[in-house]
């Protein structure tokens, strides 16, 4: 049987360990590191997503601060609010929690925030130095995957590994994190041609296409490891609605291991959002 890749457990032992460091910081510097999270609009999984987000926080020891703007906030409001969030000592990561309403350019949004501060990791500063294996604040959900292949694979030089999807926060990121540990990548898109067969090579899958069950048990080579990223809604036979990835989980027992949906990648996002937020109030004080 696959093993299974608990990203609950490590989440938890993450915020553990988070804790104990923000106790740290807090003591020396007479302040918590501090996440302002910006919400626009009522999108329910938004809101939903930033809730989390905050209860989180408080659980390590972490400050926070929501600002909350009705789906009409104009992008020069925004921009001003950024701009104050960007020039306040008192905050050291700013989030702004996307999508954002259609009269919103989120890529001047984005490239507004100070780097520092970018604790998801989306400017274009913390994405060239991402490219270029420079450092800087890394995208919280691609961390969170390499966290959970690396307690499962610790050696990753001279793995072969298919990214299914090429999106700007997980597929892209992930690949140039894969590169960086050696590894051998193959990006992929709706358009690849033969993607089953791409897959049946690999030693390392990681699904972030946002289709449910997409990846079957015959695309998965024996002792392969599966990164599961999808979060597709459905809804059952019986009428009830439920979470699954973009892998179809029953299907893999030959692989080595997999992160199961739910319990699995996600949990990990918001514990390495927590992560970037004390790396960046430990940069800037730096
Ligand atoms: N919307 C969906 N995923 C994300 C994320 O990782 N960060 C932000 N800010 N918004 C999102």
């Amino acid at each position: 049987m696959a093993r299974l890749i608990s990203g609950t457990a490590t989440a938890e032992r993450l915020m553990a360990g988070l804790a104990t460091d923000v106790a740290d910081f807090s003591r020396a510097h007479g302040m918590a590191p501090t996440l302002a999270a910006v919400l626009v609009g009522d999108d329910p999984a938004s809101r939903i997503y930033v809730r989390r987000k905050i209860e989180q926080c408080r659980k390590v020891g972490l400050g926070s601060i929501e600002h909350r703007h009705g789906a009409d906030c104009s992008e020069a409001e925004l921009l001003a609010l950024i701009d104050r969030l960007n020039r306040d000592p008192k905050v050291h990561g700013i989030l702004v929690q996307l999508p954002l309403p259609p009269q919103i350019d989120s890529a001047k949004v984005l490239d507004a925030i100070d780097p520092m501060k970018d604790v998801d990791g989306f400017h274009p500063v913390n994405v060239g130095r991402l490219s270029t294996g420079t450092g800087g604040l890394i995208p919280c959900t691609p961390m969170g995957c390499m966290m959970l292949l690396q307690s499962e694979l610790p050696e990753l030089r001279g793995k072969s590994a298919v990214v299914i999807g090429k999106s700007n926060i997980v597929g892209k990121p992930v690949a140039l994190l894969l590169l960086e540990q050696g590894c051998t990548v193959t990006v992929c898109n709706r358009h690849t041609v033969n993607l089953p067969d791409l897959c049946r090579q690999a030693d390392i899958i990681v699904a972030a296409a946002g289709r449910a069950g997409l990846v079957r048990g015959d695309w998965v080579k024996p002792g392969a490891v599966i990164i599961d990223v999808g979060i597709n809604r459905i809804v059952g036979p019986d009428g009830k609605g439920g979470i699954v990835g973009d892998v179809t989980a029953e299907e893999i027992g030959h692989a080595a291991a997999f992160t199961p949906v739910p319990g699995g990648v996600g949990p990990m996002t918001i514990a390495c959002l927590l992560l970037n937020t004390l790396q960046a109030a430990r940069a800037l004080r730096a």
